[in-house]
């Protein structure tokens, strides 16, 4: 099963604003179906290109899509924004939507270690066929002072970070942490029971850390959302959908700093963040922590 779009009808209308042609940006392809909504709205001036960083997302898109001849498929990381607009020969967009984290096709992915049962090698790394340090080496190698701070900025987890830390630098002098559930279980292990929230899984802000950092997440967000700003055209709309208060906070003081001088490029359009309805919740759980924000370009 494909990956289900949180905001997916607010969020293109959002990017289209009753346009049917122009070039677009899905900078987060997944599964393709924002892309496919996208295409499904556009007459036969338009056309969208969707920017994935994980192989095997491009490849199942590019099948999934292959009818669209107004669809192109671009396997980089969308902090690159300038290099595939340039080899592409476009030199302006007329909007850009980002769909941030990861997709339900990754997580469910055993293999790929995003999971807090898979006992496959806890890697998290979104660009797979890419080198880079994998979860599994940052549990390794981190020394518990750099271990608690990487759960503390990028988890935010405030009041365990410094347990965790000392209990995985203790784990491995007999054997390193091999798998998420071992992570998941050896962090469950160190926040005592009463502490233990009902809603989500009590590893969930170490996995969120762990991901970012292997990813850098954060870094790419950034520069891939600068990038945007000096590529779209007036009345161009960015439109960001965050899953953490991290990625929000980016969104937001980027979109601010754009909005006042002396950068002024941007109006922002959503005065506070969009979030999906109890309805919505109720059917697609991943919607539940979710953000939509929107900018266009003056
Ligand atoms: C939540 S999913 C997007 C789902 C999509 N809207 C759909 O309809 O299926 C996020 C996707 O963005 C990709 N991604 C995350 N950060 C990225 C980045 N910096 N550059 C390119 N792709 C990225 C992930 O690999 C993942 O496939």
């Amino acid at each position: 099963m494909t990956h289900i779009p949180v905001l997916l009808e607010e969020s293109v209308e959002f990017l289209l604003n009753r346009r049917k042609g122009g070039t677009l940006i899905d900078a987060t392809l997944g599964g393709g179906s924002t892309t496919k909504f996208i295409l499904d709205n556009l007459d036969n001036t338009g056309r969208v290109i969707g920017i994935d960083r994980d192989k095997s997302t491009i490849e199942f898109v590019s099948k999934r899509l292959n009818s669209y001849s107004n669809f192109t498929a671009v396997w980089e990381n969308f902090r690159e924004l300038d290099v595939v607009l340039n080899k592409l020969q476009i030199d302006a967009i007329d909007g850009l939507i980002g769909d941030l984290g990861i997709s339900s096709m990754q997580l469910d992915d055993e293999s790929r270690g995003f999971g807090f049962k898979s006992t496959s090698r806890i890697d998290m790394r979104c660009d797979l066929n890419r080198t880079g340090t994998s979860a599994y080496d940052l549990l390794k190698d981190l020394d518990e002072k750099s271990l608690k701070k990487l759960f503390k900025e990028f988890g935010e987890e405030k009041r365990w970070a410094g347990r965790i830390a000392s209990e995985i630098v203790t784990q491995r002098l007999s054997k390193p942490i091999e798998t998420p559930a071992e992570l998941a279980e050896l962090v469950r292990e160190s926040i005592p029971i009463r502490f233990h929230s009902r809603r989500i899984h009590p590893a969930t802000k170490i996995f969120q850390a762990l991901r970012i950092a292997v990813n850098e997440e954060l870094e790419s967000l950034q520069e891939g959302l600068e990038k945007a700003i000096g590529f779209l055209k007036p009345g161009g709309r960015l439109v960001m959908i965050s899953y953490h208060s991290l990625e929000d906070r980016i969104v937001k003081q980027t979109f601010r700093k754009y909005s006042r001088d002396p950068d002024k490029l941007l109006r922002i359009i959503t005065k506070k963040p969009i979030l999906p309805t109890e309805e919505e919740v109720g059917r697609n759980r991943r919607a539940r922590s979710a953000k939509m924000r929107v900018a266009e370009r003056i």
